[in-house]
C-alpha cells in the first residue's frame, strides 16, 4: 500500500471531530469544511469538487447594468410585487428565443434566486387543493429542495429515475399519480446532480400525464441550455432548450441566474408560469385566500409575504443580460462552456484509473460534460469512495444525499483549476495501485 497524499490518521481524526457517523451522508457544508480543515492541517491542497457554486466572474453585461441601476437612485425604492416590467418583457421574449414558448411577461415573476422560486412554487401548489398534499421529486435532485418541504412542513415523495429512462417513466410516474395525491412534479434538466438530460420523449410523457392527473411541473432550468453536446446559444433558431412547456399547460419555469450568467451572489432568477396556469383559480386558494388565481396568489400572497419582491438593482442586472442574449449581442453560453471542458478533462482521468461514470447516458447518448458528472469505483459504495478520496485530496459528495440510489459521487467542475489535472492524475494512479479491481 503506497502512502496517501493525507495521513489516514488526520482525515479520520478531523471526521470523527464533526461527529459525522457515515461519511456518505456528510452535507456538502461538511464535506467543504472538513476538506478546508485537513488542507490546512496537512498543507496540501485539496482537489475541491463538493460545492456547485460558480467559479467564473459574473456577467460584465449584469454588473454593468445593475451599477448603473443602483447610480441612478432605484435602491431607495421597493421594487414593483409583480417584477420590474423590463424583466417581465425579456423573460418572456428570452424564453420565446431559448425554448421556442409562448409565455405572456405577466407570468414571469422576478425571485431572490430559483431556491425562493421552487420554495413559492412548493406552497402554492401546496395549497390548490388539500387532497393534493404531496410534491413528487424525479430524483436525483437538489437536497435543498427537500428541506423547503420539510421547512415548511410539506410531504414529498421521490424516485430515482436511473432506472426509468424513456418509455418505463410512464409506468413509473402513474403508479403515483393515480394516488391522486400528488400536486406537482419537480426536477432540474440539466439534472444536478447527474448531469443527465430528459429528451423530448420524456418530457412528452411527463407534460401529458400533468394534463392527465391534473398536477403542475416544476421544471427548473438552473442549468438553462448547458447541455454543451448542441449548440442552444443563437437565439431564435433551433436547437432550443428542450422543455415541458411544449406538452403542457400546467408548469413553472424556473430560470435562474446563478450558473448561466455566474450571478448567484445577487440572488435573482425568475419564475414563469404558464399563460393558462396564471389564470386558473382553484378551490383551495379561494378558501385561504378569498379569491385570487394561481399567478396573482403566487405573487400577490405568497412572494408577498416572503420577501416583498426581489432585489431592484439585481432585476436591472437579469433583464439587461437577458435582453443582449436574446437580442445575439451577449452569447451566455460562450463563458460557462469551460465547465465542459473541465469535466471532460476530469472524466477522462478518472475513467482511466478504473472509475466509472454512474449516469452514463441519456437513452443511448453519452451524457454531456458540463458542470457535474458522477463517478463510481468498483466495490466501494458512497460512503466507502468519498471517504476514501480524501485521504488523497480529492473532496466530493455522496450520491445519497441527492435521492439517488446509485452507489457513488458527485464531482463538480466549478473550482477546478489548470494545474489540478496534473495533481489528479497523479493521486488517482496511487489510487488505483492502492485498490486493484
Ligand atoms: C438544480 C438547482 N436548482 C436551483 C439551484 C439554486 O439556484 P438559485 O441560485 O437561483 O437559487 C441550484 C443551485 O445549485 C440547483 O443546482
Amino acid at each position: 500500500m503506497r502512502n496517501t497524499p493525507i495521513e489516514r490518521k488526520l482525515i479520520d481524526e478531523t471526521i470523527e471531530a464533526f461527529q459525522i457517523a457515515d461519511f456518505g451522508k456528510a452535507t456538502i457544508r461538511e464535506v467543504k469544511a472538513i476538506a478546508a480543515k485537513a488542507e490546512a492541517e496537512a498543507g496540501v491542497e485539496f482537489i475541491k469538487m463538493e460545492m456547485g457554486v460558480p467559479g467564473l466572474p459574473a456577467s460584465a453585461v449584469g454588473v454593468k447594468a445593475e451599477i448603473e441601476a443602483l447610480q441612478n437612485g432605484i435602491a431607495s425604492l421597493y421594487p414593483d410585487i409583480n417584477g420590474l416590467p423590463a424583466l417581465k418583457e425579456e423573460a418572456s421574449r428570452f424564453i420565446k428565443a431559448f425554448i421556442n414558448v409562448d409565455l405572456k411577461p405577466e407570468g414571469c415573476v422576478p425571485v431572490t434566486g430559483s431556491m425562493q422560486g421552487t420554495f413559492a412554487s412548493f406552497l402554492t401548489c401546496s395549497q390548490c387543493d388539500e387532497k393534493k398534499d404531496t410534491i413528487l421529486f424525479i430524483d436525483p435532485g437538489f437536497p435543498v429542495q427537500k428541506q423547503q418541504l420539510v421547512v415548511m412542513g410539506q410531504k414529498f415523495e421521490t424516485f430515482d429515475v436511473y432506472d426509468y429512462r424513456g418509455d418505463k417513466l410512464k409506468e413509473k410516474l402513474e403508479s403515483y399519480l393515480t394516488k391522486g395525491n400528488i400536486s406537482a412534479i419537480v426536477y432540474s434538466n440539466p439534472n444536478n446532480p447527474s448531469w443527465i438530460c430528459l429528451k423530448e420523449e420524456e418530457l412528452r410523457i411527463i407534460g401529458e400525464l400533468a394534463t392527465q392527473y391534473d398536477v403542475i411541473v416544476l421544471e427548473d432550468l438552473a442549468y438553462f441550455a448547458m447541455d454543451f453536446r448542441q449548440d442552444l446559444s443563437k437565439p431564435f433558431q433551433a436547437p432550443f432548450q428542450p422543455s415541458v412547456a411544449h406538452y403542457t399547460d400546467n408548469y413553472v419555469l424556473l430560470i435562474s441566474g446563478s450558473k448561466a450568467f455566474s450571478y448567484a451572489g445577487q440572488r435573482i432568477g425568475v419564475s414563469c408560469i404558464s399563460d393558462k396556469l396564471y389564470h386558473r383559480s382553484y378551490s383551495g386558494l379561494t378558501k385561504r385566500y378569498g379569491g385570487g388565481t394561481f399567478g396573482t396568489v403566487f405573487i400577490h400572497r405568497v412572494l408577498y409575504a416572503l420577501s416583498s419582491g426581489t432585489s431592484h438593482s439585481a432585476q436591472y442586472a437579469l433583464a439587461a443580460m437577458l435582453k443582449a442574449a436574446s437580442d445575439g449581442q451577449y452569447n451566455f453560453l460562450n463563458e460557462v462552456k469551460i465547465y465542459g471542458e473541465r469535466a471532460h478533462k476530469l472524466k477522462e482521468i478518472f475513467l482511466r484509473h478504473g472509475f466509472h461514470l454512474v449516469y452514463d447516458n441519456d437513452l443511448g447518448n453519452p451524457v454531456a460534460d458540463g458542470f457535474y458528472f458522477t463517478i463510481g469505483y468498483p466495490g466501494m459504495t458512497s460512503g466507502e469512495l468519498a471517504k476514501e478520496l480524501m485521504y488523497y485530496g480529492v473532496s466530493a459528495i455522496s450520491l445519497i444525499t441527492t435521492g439517488s440510489h446509485q452507489e457513488g459521487l458527485r464531482a463538480c467542475t466549478s473550482f477546478i483549476q489548470d494545474h489540478q489535472y496534473a495533481q489528479l492524475d497523479e493521486r488517482m494512479a496511487i489510487f488505483a495501485e492502492n485498490h486493484p479491481v
